[in-house]
């Protein structure tokens, strides 16, 4: 067999296996990727398959080829985790909007564009069709105080527009939202007059809480602390960082979740993260605070009473 012959071969079989780990890559970029890959370290493969006159069968059983096929799945991984960042393109179209339609009390209108708008954000998008059942029961299980307290989110990402879901019900005392990402706190804060108009004080904090977690020492006395889909992906990134974040929290009500399926497999993965959470409270001795736990949505849902 020809090397041309054996790479093109070599080609169809890896993008092959990444429809297969990916459904959700298109043809096309299964190949690009694979290309990318083959031509990235030709001079390796030439280097095995030069002189030899071996078959894909054979070439299967090199360390290369596993090593291929992984590189490839690599690149495949964080080019669909890329494509699920959240694009804000069109935040300020429905920024105005929610301004215009606050100005006239609609309240409805308020609520329609601000779901458009988190439908932008790859976290709130995924948790609109159960939005308010899940802010309702969070709303319950914290003894009312997600809608009349002080809130702090930590990794907020566009959730502290919630209140503009309901304006006329949802009026925390407080919101302070951290995170790095400053595009997703630009937005929030292009709507403080709503907040003003509404009477809810908003505190927006750019920071890197993998670097600096103790940031969370400046905010005393709060009455929720909303940890969504952040505490698990916080703990691979600096172990340890999960058990800190937890007990730096000083909130009545700590709220922690994480998605029941993967970014990007779109795998079950409830039971791990359950177990997850599950042993981060039990760690902090507060198993016997849990007020409850649940699936909401695709969301596994734990809050614990400080
Ligand atoms: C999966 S999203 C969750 C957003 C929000 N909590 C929700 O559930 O809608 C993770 C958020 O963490 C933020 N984030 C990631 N790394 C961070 C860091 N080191 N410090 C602060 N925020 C971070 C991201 O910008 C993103 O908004």
């Amino acid at each position: 067999m020809s090397l041309d012959v054996l790479i093109e071969e070599l080609i169809a079989e890896l993008a092959s296996d990444l429809l297969d780990e990916y459904p959700r890559l298109s043809p096309d970029k299964a190949s690009e990727i694979v290309e990318s890959v083959v031509s990235r370290y030709k001079s390796r493969i030439l280097r095995v398959l030069t002189g030899k006159r071996m078959g894909i069968e054979e070439f299967r059983r090199y360390s290369l080829y596993r090593f291929l096929k992984k590189e490839a799945r690599r690149r495949a991984y964080y080019y669909l985790r890329k494509f699920k960042t959240s694009d804000l393109a069109g935040a300020s179209g429905f920024i105005d909007s929610i301004i215009s339609c606050m100005d006239k009390g609609d309240y409805e209108c308020v609520r329609a564009s601000a779901i458009e708008l988190l439908k932008l954000h790859v976290s709130s998008s995924e948790r609109i069709d159960y939005i308010d059942e899940f802010l309702g029961a969070v709303n319950k299980y914290t003894s009312g105080l997600l809608f009349s307290g002080k809130v702090l989110d930590i990794a907020c990402g566009l959730n502290p527009l919630y209140p503009l879901l309901d304006p006329s019900r949802i009026r925390p005392e407080l919101i302070i939202g951290i995170d790095k990402d400053r595009v997703v706190l630009g937005v929030i804060k292009a709507l403080e007059r709503i907040y003003d108009k509404l009477g809810i004080r908003i505190v927006l904090r750019e920071a890197d809480l993998l670097r600096y977690p103790d940031i969370l020492r400046d905010y005393t006395g709060l009455d929720v602390a909303l940890i969504l889909k952040f505490l698990h992906y916080a703990e691979r990134m600096r172990p340890g960082l999960g058990d800190r974040i937890l007990s730096l929290v000083d909130a009545k009500y700590v709220v922690i979740t994480e998605p029941t399926i993967s970014l990007v497999k779109r795998r079950d993965i409830s039971f791990r993260e359950k177990r997850f959470i599950k042993s981060l409270i039990e760690r902090s001795g507060m198993l016997e605070n849990i007020v409850y736990s649940g699936i909401i949505g695709s969301e596994i849902v734990f809050i614990v009473e400080k």
